[in-house]
């Protein structure tokens, strides 16, 4: 029997437009001889609708044509629901959901939970590693905790900035020279991301982080090259080879992210053996402090001149296009796009 594969994408985060981008990749290659596929839109402002061609409507915007739906939490009434007249009709079970959102409100935890609860497996990390991953600030303080390298942090909370700016300023140069980077603690593809090369624009830099979260992450910022290592399994993770970003800007903004195309992905990275086996051994570890299941890509900054690793983040729901790193480091260890999608989904479905 086929199996109901749910795909959960948009959402109510300022990255909806990559979660579209890798909903499109992923609905394509699902092989529709082995599942049932069920895209299930989540609007900016978080309605659930769905249709066949929900992900195009909400590209569009026409959302007429879908029906509003949800999955209740309640395990006794579990799956698709769709909400016609005022009248709640069920439509399917799902054997698995997919979720394909990036950032808050979906790789963080949230979105997990309704799963937990509803008792439906889901591809990816569970709510704990997906919260950790998600705030860059408490992620780091794992990392530390497992002594695993990091570069100097702090985090600041918005009421903290606005109540004694100078002193947080202070802090916060306190930590290393400039170029200090200023980061909203739970976000992703750069939005709302600065790189301060001074007082000044230290401060403008808060300001931005503080419009998209309440906790505001200042490290310092070193000149850095970007190696990126995918991670697959649950209790036995394989970590794949190290692929390299080279940013098209003076860093990996989200312009240089989605639409810059002299961004380039170098797969594999040009690494000395010895740094390559220590990245993937530092991404398994990272991974396995933090709980993570499924998948993850874990990046780091790679010091260009102490040649120094250091863990910069771990993304358990990674970019998903044909295109983005975390597909492509599978592709060249030797796992297609749809192959890799049935062993996530696999993977789901392994005991929790
Ligand atoms: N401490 C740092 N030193 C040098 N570059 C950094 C540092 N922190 C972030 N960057 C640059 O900013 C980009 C985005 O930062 P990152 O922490 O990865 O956030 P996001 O979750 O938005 O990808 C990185 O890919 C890198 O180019
Ligand atoms: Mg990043």
């Amino acid at each position: 029997m086929k199996r109901r594969i749910g795909v959960l994408f948009g959402g109510r985060s300022a990255e909806r437009d990559v979660s579209l981008m890798s909903a499109r990749s992923i609905m394509a290659h699902l092989d529709p001889e082995r599942y049932d596929v069920y895209p299930i839109a989540i609007t900016p402002q978080g309605a659930w609708l769905f249709g066949p061609d929900a992900r195009e409507a909400l590209a569009r915007g026409t959302l007429e044509d879908l029906t509003p739906a949800l999955i209740p939490p309640d395990p006794t009434k579990a799956g698709l629901w769709l909400w016609k007249d005022h009248v709640l009709e069920h439509l399917t079970q799902l054997d698995v959901v997919f979720p394909v959102l990036h950032g808050p409100w979906g790789e963080d935890g949230t979105v997990q939970g309704l799963l937990e609860l509803a008792g439906i497996p889901y591809v990816g990390a569970g709510v704990t590693a997906s919260a950790l991953a998600m705030d860059k600030g408490l992620f780091k303080d794992v990392m530390r905790a497992h002594g695993l390298p990091v570069v100097p942090y702090r985090v600041f909370t918005r009421a903290q900035w606005r109540r004694s700016p100078e002193a947080v300023l202070d802090a916060s140069e306190a930590l290393g020279p400039y170029p200090l980077f200023t980061k909203p603690a739970n976000l992703g593809s750069s939005i709302g991301i600065t790189k301060a090369k001074h007082r000044a624009q230290l401060r403008a830099g808060l300001d931005e982080a503080a419009r998209y979260d309440r906790r505001l992450l200042v490290e310092v910022g070193i000149p850095a090259r970007e190696i990126e290592v995918s991670i697959l399994g649950n209790d036995d993770p394989q970590a794949s080879i190290p692929g390299e970003i080279v940013p098209a800007d003076e860093f990996y903004t989200y312009q240089a992210k989605y639409f810059d195309d002299r961004s380039q992905l170098l797969i594999p990275a040009p690494l000395p053996p010895h740094l390559a086996q220590r990245a993937r051994e530092l991404a398994l570890a990272a991974y396995q402090a933090i709980d993570a299941r499924g998948m993850a890509r874990v990046d780091f900054l790679l010091h260009r001149e102490t040649g120094e690793l250091y863990i910069s983040e771990i993304n358990t729901i990674p970019g998903f296009t044909p295109i983005s790193m975390y597909p492509k480091l599978w592709e060249a260890s030797g796992l297609s796009y749809p192959a890799l999608l049935d062993r996530l989904i696999e993977l789901a479905l392994e005991d929790r």
